[in-house]
């Protein structure tokens, strides 16, 4: 890997490889191993225009797992407030030997543009741009839903809630019809699905909740996004919980061993109460977890000064 932009036009056999890597760094991520030398050297930037708790931060140390040093640049108190473009920040950190960019951005496209004006020999991921992609949150749900699952084939997935303004939600569909499940559902109010979702995106479209939800393998939420939002029909909190909101009972509709996901920030008693947040069959923290092996295994796939490969079963790395 070069780059990590977006899920499109990555191959299985190319994600799967990313998975089974991303078990390899299972015991590193969960501190059974505290650190491996494969970035030793490299210098990671993180580019973050946009809020994040679990990206940024996963991110970091994810790249110090790996001993590479680790630039946080705050955009708000950068030089960037002071008028400094894009391009005259990034060349002013490759001035400081910057291997990769980690950046997340408003714009939908930032993280391609980033990465087509970038040095030949640094290295981009996408950590989130507009509505557009984000790809190793894509990922880092493939890889829990296969660690619960064991595989893809068979399984219906329904994802719940603002499809439309939802990067989360792209990156994952892309990566569950590539993977190979038997049927991806999005189930949402008409006005946060996007137009003509069921060709354009390879979907079946629910715009109700007990329908779209019933006998699922695996339910994910999103969140209202309201910061991309703009001016169309939004349905209050209280009217979008009546509807659309995950409860116990709801989710009795779907398999006995349904599990339950969120990329997080979630809502509480907006797309999901407390109770199936924290319940049993919620696997929130988890996927959060994951986010650290499977950023690690992207980042030495794009940086790594060495390939040790991974095992197919999470044991920890040399
Ligand atoms: N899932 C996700 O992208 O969370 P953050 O906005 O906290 O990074």
């Amino acid at each position: 890997l070069k780059h990590f932009l977006t899920i499109d036009g990555l191959d299985r056999a190319l994600l799967t490889e990313i998975l089974d890597r991303s078990e390899g760094f299972l015991g590193v991520a969960q501190q059974a191993v505290k650190k491996v030398p494969l970035c030793r050297g490299k210098i990671v930037a993180n580019l973050f225009f946009e809020n994040s708790t679990r990206t940024r931060t996963t991110f970091e140390l994810a790249a110090k797992r790996l001993s590479a040093d680790v630039l946080n640049l705050n955009i708000s108190t950068s030089a960037t407030a002071k008028g400094e473009t894009l391009l005259d920040t990034l060349r002013n950190l490759e001035a400081m030997h910057v291997d990769m960019f980690v950046v997340r951005h408003a714009d939908s496209g930032a993280a391609h543009f980033i990465a087509s004006h970038a040095a030949p020999h640094v290295s981009v991921i996408n950590a989130g741009d507009g509505r557009h992609s984000h790809p190793t949150q894509g990922m880092l749900d493939m890889f829990t839903i296969r660690r619960h699952k064991g595989g893809f084939d068979g399984l219906t997935v329904a994802i719940v809630g603002d499809v439309l303004h939802s990067r989360v939600a792209r990156s994952q569909i892309l990566a569950l019809n590539t993977l190979g499940v038997r049927e991806v559902r999005v189930i949402a109010p008409r006005t946060l699905v996007p137009t003509r979702a069921e060709e354009a995106l390879g979907v079946r479209v629910f715009h109700d909740l007990r329908e779209g939800v019933r006998d699922a393998d695996v339910i994910i939420l999103l969140r209202l996004q309201r910061e991309r939002m703009d001016g169309g029909f939004l349905p209050s909190e209280h009217e979008y919980f009546y509807l659309f909101g995950l409860t116990e009972k709801r989710l009795r509709g779907a398999k006995p061993d349904a599990i339950v996901m969120h990329p997080g920030p979630i809502n509480r008693g907006v797309e999901m109460d407390s109770q199936v947040a924290d319940g049993a069959r919620s696997v929130i923290l988890e996927q959060v977890s994951n986010g650290l092996a499977v950023r690690m295994a992207v980042m030495s796939m794009c940086i790594g000064t060495q390939n040790l490969g991974a095992g197919p079963s999470g044991q920890p790395l040399p």
